[in-house]
């Protein structure tokens, strides 16, 4: 069995280096993990809750899944789409809103705290809540329970998240069956926090960023230069260590490299020479991924059809899973409802007929029936093993491009049955 590391980003305004060190590049790097599959996505319904200008939400998801590609994600390999290319999150929402206690939801802490500035201010508690932001933590379960993620890397500050993840998901298990996973949080104790350019954490609040990729490599070098240091002339011995300039250099030096400019800060290396320095050693990193960047940036349509295909395959896992569910809390299709006549039993689990032939047209097609239902009718194919290739990727749970379905929740059901024979007749 592998594992599910999930992991979703909110962002507004520039990334910056300290975004990269601290959480882009450990993230990228575990992804490559052997045993572990990725999830990756840009919470932009989430976006929405803290910002009303549509351009900058546009920007930032932009920009975001832009940066994670050009920093080396594997999209072949890890899941990377945007949360609202899969509006199935929004149903599971809802039906996990449905079995939330109000009073578990008084006591998130972000929720806390607008009140508590609210209260400070002399307004009315709620002045600043929309329900939105209340319900935020529902939206952050319904993320994670959809793909039955297991593991969360997170800040400190989200760990309640996660466990109001748990409860609700235990909740709804215990309603309606073990449908979930139990989330659980992962929180690096030792992810690398970088400091700014003043030696206080890198962050926006402060600025003290260097952006990551906007601005180009001019950006970069004018940022470092103001990175701060004591005032000693070249030919000074200096102290490297606790500077902020060293930890910037460290994030981006082997071993032997960061003895190297100990050394030479100790023998006397002027700062300003020390800092072009730090500039070619981030840059050695940085450069390839800004081409990859400003590349990405300036093809829109290539980004989009890496994220269309990221959603297609998130798409693949949520569809059939919130099928299961809409059935499990009775949003059943039509059917002789218990006690209505004996027919009732043995005609739901006939299992749904697959037909594959060719029609006047000449070509190929692949129906799937349930009694006089067309429960799925494929495009029409040149070549019968196209689409006999076709109906191998639905069954797999591929989505049917270019069917016609008349109901996906029942088609989703059909598959499931029939997927479920299928392993039955090979075990036996
Ligand atoms: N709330 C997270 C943050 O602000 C972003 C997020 C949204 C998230 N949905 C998630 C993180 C699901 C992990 C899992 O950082």
């Amino acid at each position: 069995m592998t594992t599910r590391v999930l992991t979703g980003v909110t962002s507004t305004g520039t990334i910056h280096l300290g975004n990269y060190v601290g959480a882009i590049r450990p993230a990228i790097r575990a992804s490559r993990e052997p045993g572990v599959d990725s999830f990756f996505f840009m919470a932009d319904y989430h976006g929405l809750i803290k910002c009303d200008d549509p351009d900058r939400v546009e920007a930032s998801r932009m920009q975001t899944a832009v940066t994670w590609i050009a920093a080396g994600l594997d999209t072949n390999k890890a899941l990377l789409f945007r949360q609202s290319d899969v509006p199935e999150v929004c149903e599971l929402t809802w039906l996990l809103t449905c079995v939330t206690a109000k009073g578990q939801m008084n006591r998130a802490h972000a929720y806390k705290a607008a009140v508590d500035a609210a209260v400070a201010a002399g307004e009315d508690p709620d002045s600043n809540v929309t329900m939105g932001l209340y319900s935020y933590p529902i939206l952050m379960a319904a993320d994670i329970l959809l793909y039955n993620a297991h593991r969360i890397p997170v800040g400190k500050d989200q760990v309640q998240h996660i466990e109001m993840a748990r409860d609700v998901a235990q909740r709804f298990n215990h309603l309606y069956g073990e449908f979930f996973v139990l989330p659980e949080a992962q929180v690096d104790a030792e992810m690398e926090l970088l400091p700014g350019l003043d030696g206080r954490k890198m962050s926006k609040s402060y600025d003290n960023v260097v952006p990551l990729f906007e601005g180009g490599a001019a950006a970069l070098q004018a940022a470092i230069a103001k990175v701060v240091t004591d005032s000693k002339l070249p030919g000074e011995p200096k102290e490297p260590e606790g500077t902020a300039f060293i930890q910037l250099f460290d994030a981006f030096a082997t071993a032997v490299e960061r003895q190297a400019m100990r050394a030479e800060l100790k023998a006397g290396l002027g700062w300003g020479e020390a800092k072009q320095r730090l500039v070619a050693q981030i840059d050695q990193e940085l450069d390839p991924m800004r081409a990859r960047y400003e590349q990405l940036m300036a093809n829109p349509d290539e980004l989009e059809a890496i994220l269309q295909s990221g959603a297609e395959r998130a798409r693949a896992i949520a569809r059939p899973f919130l099928a299961k569910l809409r059935e499990a809390v009775g949003l059943r299709r039509s059917r002789l409802l218990p006690g209505r006549g004996a027919a009732a039993t043995p005609k739901a689990q006939a299992l749904p007929l697959v037909k594959q032939y060719r029609e006047a047209d000449g070509l190929f097609y692949v129906k799937l029936t349930q009694g006089d239902a067309v429960l799925l009718l494929s495009p029409g194919f040149a070549q019968g093993r196209e689409a006999g290739q076709w109906w191998a990727a639905v069954k797999a749970g591929g989505a049917p491009e270019g069917a016609q379905v008349a109901d996906a929740g029942a088609l989703a059901e059909a598959l499931e049955r029939l997927r479920e024979a299928e392993a039955a007749k090979q075990k036996a």
